[in-house]
């Protein structure tokens, strides 16, 4: 246990570091190439729907684990019945997996940023983004040094370094991003870009369509590790936690569709098909970028909101992995960081080498990268996110009167929680399998 268990300084540091955590690669760079290839609008207002009826309830009953038992994960659950403690180990260990993917995604951004910022910009994108994930040493490298950046914030602790990095970054963060938005209006594709994203076409609904908005619900909300227990569980006692899942889905939400409105603008004034896939962002967009006056600038400013969206996110994933070290370990800080980022260095090298010496390593048909981001976002973050669900309306007395008090809400929320949420859930993972 750390000797003074940790606290926000203020309610609006909590918000800023919960946004920080939830508005990441997967608002930027997943959303939009998902949206992209799920029809656009009729994806969106799916989306939408699920995150406000379905995703805010899990979300609530994080927050409220954190803020009631002030723990990390694994002792939170063994808090609510010893028997679940493996639930909390579950847990962790999706949160361990998460960075051994998303980490790489970031080594590539810092990739980028050097191209944009040397202005050594390679005359084809897709030919260059495939050779150089392919290298062996350069993509490993900057992985590592990904993760060195991301862990020294932690390390600091949760004042000094969790809270400083997402005050200064995500308010930087959300100027860029508005900036480049405004200016991805003023292209000629505007209009068809905003048409794509806002008006739906119901033809385009399908089952699957609902089970991918589900899942990449949960992982832009950071729902089903317990990051949100962690960060709940240094929540001052006058922070409201109906009020703040309200604000963090709203903000999260907000950041999600202006990356659509920065991106389907800008795909659509040149032609791109809006589902060109994961590689929209990384060889679509740069490719656009250099036919943009000012291209070196627009790529550079692009690719730092990146990093910044990463690098509060990858906090938030780091963060929920030590506190449960050091509670279990009983280790420092420093201790639980520096064995966190051996264990996902060590990780995460197969995952680099997945698209170069290893790819021809399947498993499933699927590479390690795309195994590692299957099995945790489709697989473990709603199977995960089922077990809360399950626990906080069954195994601890009456949560839904801890947070609203005995009343209507009270009784809606409990009954979703119990019954409509669980179904759904197992319905999702039913077909996702
Ligand atoms: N929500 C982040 C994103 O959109 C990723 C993330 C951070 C996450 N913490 C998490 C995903 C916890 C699942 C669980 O990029």
């Amino acid at each position: 246990m750390e000797k003074n268990k940790p606290q926000w300084s203020s309610h609006l540091s909590f918000i800023i570091a919960t946004v920080g955590s939830a508005v990441g690669l997967g608002n930027i760079w997943r959303f939009p190439y998902i949206m992209g290839k799920n029809g656009g609008a009729i994806f969106l207002l799916t989306y939408l729907l699920l995150i406000a009826f379905i995703c805010i309830i899990p979300l609530i009953c994080e927050l409220a684990i954190g803020k009631i038992y002030r723990t990390d994960t694994i002792n939170a659950f063994k808090e609510i019945n010893p028997k679940f403690k493996w639930l909390g180990w579950l847990c962790i260990t999706t949160v361990i997996l998460i960075p051994c993917f998303y980490f790489v995604v970031g080594g590539w951004i810092l990739n980028y940023i050097w191209i944009f910022i040397s202005n050594n910009l390679p005359s084809d994108f897709s030919s260059y983004f495939t050779s150089y994930s392919s290298q062996i040493f350069m993509p490993c490298f900057l992985t590592f040094v990904f993760l060195i950046m991301t862990a020294s914030f932690p390390y600091r602790g949760v004042n000094k370094g969790i809270e400083k990095a997402n005050n200064i970054m995500m308010p930087l963060f959300a100027l860029m991003l508005i900036i480049m938005a405004v200016y991805a209006l003023t292209l000629p594709g505007a209009k068809e870009g905003l048409e794509f994203m806002f008006k739906p076409d119901f033809s385009q609904f399908s089952h699957s369509m609902v089970l991918t908005a589900l899942g990449q619900a949960l992982f832009t909300l950071s729902i089903g590790m317990g990051a949100i227990i962690t960060y709940g569980s240094y929540m001052k006692e006058e922070s409201h936690i109906v009020k703040s899942a309200y604000t963090l889905i709203f903000f999260d939400t907000l950041i999600a569709v202006i990356a659509g409105v920065m991106i389907f603008p800008i795909v659509f004034s040149f032609g791109v098909t809006p589902s060109a896939g994961a590689s929209l962002v990384f060889i679509a967009l740069p490719e656009i970028f250099t036919k943009l006056p000012c291209a070196s600038f627009v790529g550079l400013i692009f690719f730092i909101l990146l990093f910044f969206a990463a690098i509060t996110s990858g906090i938030s994933i780091l963060e929920t992995a030590i506190s449960a070290f050091i509670n279990n370990f009983k280790i420092s800080r420093q201790k639980a960081t520096v064995l966190l980022s051996i264990i996902v260095a060590v990780v995460s090298i197969p995952a680099t080498l997945s698209f170069g010496i290893l790819d021809g390593i399947k498993i499933a048909d699927k590479t390690i990268f795309d195994l590692l981001d299957y099995v945790t976002s489709n697989i473990l973050l709603p199977f995960n996110t089922l077990l809360i669900c399950l626990l906080s309306g069954w195994c601890i007395q009456s949560l839904w009167k801890k947070i609203f008090g005995d009343n209507l809400f009270g009784y809606i929320f409990n009954i979703i929680l119990k019954f409509i949420v669980p179904i759904i859930l197992i319905c999702v993972l039913i077909a996702g399998l």
